[in-house]
C-alpha cells in the first residue's frame, strides 16, 4: 500500500528522492493520490459545467469502450442505461460502491482521481428515434489517405471514456458499468491506455509519448481567453449544435499506431526535426525552453530554416489551419507486438472541441498531406462522439437529450 511505497522512497532511493516528492508542487504525494477526487458533477465554466475527464489531468489507466444498443432497446430503456450508469460512475467518483456492487475490486481503495465520460455517436440518433436532434457536427469524419481503419473498431451508438489513477479502481469502473449495460447495450469494441503515474517523475512536466516526446505543451489552456469557445459548444448552441449540447464538447478518438521500428531508425537530430522540438525538454527547434512561443520564421545561422516545413508542429498549429485548435487529451497504449515483433503501441489520441469541423478536421486534412511524423504513424480506429454537459443533481447524462 501507500506505507510500503514510501517507506521505498526514504529508505530505497534515499532521502534526495523524498525531499524532491515533497518539493514538486505539480506532482501528488504518494499518500494521496488514492484519496484524490474528481467531482462527476464537473466544474463550471464560461459555458456551462462539462463533464469530468475532459480538462482532468490525464490520469494513469484509461479505458475506452463503446456500446452499441442492442435491438429493441428504445428511448425509455436507454433513458434508464443512462441513468443506472449516471448514478454508478457518480457514487464511483466519490469513492464509494455503487448499490449492489458485491465485486470487491476496488474495496480498501479511494477515488484515485476516477472520471467517467459519456458520449454518443452518429449512429445513435435514428436508434432511438432522435433523428431530429443528430447534431451536425456529428457528420462522419471524412476520409484521409493515411487511414487503415479497422471499422469493427471504430464508431459505435455510445461512448465511455474512464481514467483513474489506480488500476484496479479504473478496472473496477469499467466492470461496473459494463455490467449495468445489462441487455440493453452490448460492447462494440474496447481499447486500454496508460499515462504517467503521478509521482514517477519529480519534473513537474507535461507527459511523453511512446515515441519519447513530451506531447501536450502547445494545448489550448483553461485559462486562456479563447479556451471555452475553442473546446465547449456555446449556451444555447450554434450553427453545429443543437442546443441540448451546450457546455458539451466533441471527442475524435483515433487509435494511431506508431510505427516505432522505422521510428527509432532515425538519429536523434533527425527524429527532432520531424516533430520541431528537441526530445530532452520540449523545446522548440527556433529555441528557448519548452514554453517559449514556436516560432516559426526563425532561421538558424547557417540559413537554414529552423522549423522545418514538414515539421509536425508548424503543420499543426493554429498560425498554419486558419486557427483551428483542440484540446489533446491522450493516452498511450501497447497491446503486445505483431507476429513479425513489432510492438502493437501508440496513441490513443482524444481530442476535445466544441465542432470537429474548427479543430480535428482541418488539421487532420493538413497532416494527411504534408507532415513529416505521417510515415511513422497509421491510424487502426476512429470515432466522434456528442459530449453533453455534466448532469445536474438528479438528473443523468444526456437528459436533455433524451426527454
Ligand atoms: C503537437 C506528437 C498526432 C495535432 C505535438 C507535439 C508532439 C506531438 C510531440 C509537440 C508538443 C505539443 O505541443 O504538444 C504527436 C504524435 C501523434 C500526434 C506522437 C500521433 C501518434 C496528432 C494528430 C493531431 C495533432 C492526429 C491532429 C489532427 C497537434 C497539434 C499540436 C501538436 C495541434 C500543437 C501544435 C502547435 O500549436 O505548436 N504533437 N502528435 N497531433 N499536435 Fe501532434
Amino acid at each position: 500500500g501507500a506505507a510500503g511505497a514510501a517507506g521505498l522512497i526514504a529508505g530505497g532511493a534515499g532521502a534526495v528522492a523524498a525531499d524532491r516528492v515533497s518539493r514538486d508542487t505539480d506532482s501528488t504525494a504518494l499518500t494521496s493520490i488514492g484519496t484524490t477526487s474528481v467531482a462527476f458533477a464537473g466544474e463550471a465554466r464560461a459555458h456551462g459545467t462539462p463533464q469530468a475527464g475532459i480538462t482532468t489531468a490525464n490520469q494513469t489507466h484509461g479505458h475506452l469502450i463503446a456500446f452499441d444498443l442492442a435491438p429493441g432497446t428504445d428511448r425509455k430503456a436507454t433513458a434508464a442505461l443512462l441513468r443506472r450508469w449516471t448514478e454508478a460512475a457518480r457514487e464511483m467518483s466519490d469513492g464509494r460502491a455503487p448499490d449492489q456492487d458485491s465485486s470487491g475490486i476496488a474495496l480498501d481503495a479511494g477515488p484515485s482521481s476516477l472520471t467517467v465520460t459519456m458520449g454518443f455517436g452518429r449512429t445513435f440518433f435514428d436508434k432511438v428515434g432522435l433523428k431530429d436532434k443528430l447534431p451536425q457536427a456529428l457528420s462522419p469524419l471524412p476520409d484521409f489517405s493515411s487511414d487503415a481503419l479497422d471499422r469493427k473498431r471504430s464508431d459505435g451508438d455510445l461512448w465511455l471514456q474512464l481514467g483513474a489513477d489506480d488500476g484496479l479502481v479504473a478496472f473496477h469502473a469499467l466492470r461496473t458499468l459494463q455490467r449495468l449495460a445489462g441487455d440493453a447495450a452490448r460492447t462494440r469494441w474496447y481499447m486500454a491506455g496508460f499515462n504517467r503515474t503521478p509521482g514517477a517523475t519529480t519534473e513537474p512536466r507535461t507527459t511523453r509519448n511512446l515515441m519519447g516526446q513530451i506531447d501536450g505543451t502547445n494545448n489550448p489552456k483553461p485559462e486562456e481567453e479563447d479556451f471555452d469557445t475553442r473546446i465547449f459548444v456555446p449556451k444555447g448552441g450554434d450553427d453545429s449544435s443543437p442546443e441540448w449540447m451546450a457546455g458539451g464538447s466533441y471527442a475524435v478518438v483515433r487509435r494511431i499506431r506508431m510505427l516505432l521500428d522505422s521510428w527509432d531508425n532515425l538519429s536523434l537530430a533527425q527524429q527532432e526535426r520531424v516533430i520541431g522540438r528537441r526530445k530532452s525538454d520540449g523545446a522548440p527547434l527556433s529555441g528557448g525552453t519548452e514554453t517559449t512561443p514556436v516560432d516559426l520564421n526563425k532561421f538558424a545561422a547557417d540559413g537554414s530554416i529552423a522549423i522545418r516545413g514538414d515539421a509536425h508542429v508548424r503543420v499543426a498549429a493554429p498560425e498554419s489551419n486558419q486557427g483551428a485548435a483542440m484540446l489533446r487529451r491522450p493516452f498511450s497504449y501497447h497491446d503486445g507486438f505483431s507476429d513479425d515483433g513489432t510492438p502493437d503501441a501508440g496513441l490513443l489520441f482524444i481530442a476535445w472541441q466544441a465542432d470537429p469541423m474548427k479543430g480535428f478536421v482541418p488539421v487532420q486534412r493538413k497532416l494527411d498531406r504534408g507532415d513529416g511524423l505521417s510515415r511513422f504513424l497509421r491510424h487502426e480506429a476512429s470515432g466522434l462522439f456528442a459530449v453533453p454537459a455534466a448532469a445536474g443533481d438528479g438528473e443523468y447524462v444526456g437528459q436533455r437529450l433524451l426527454e
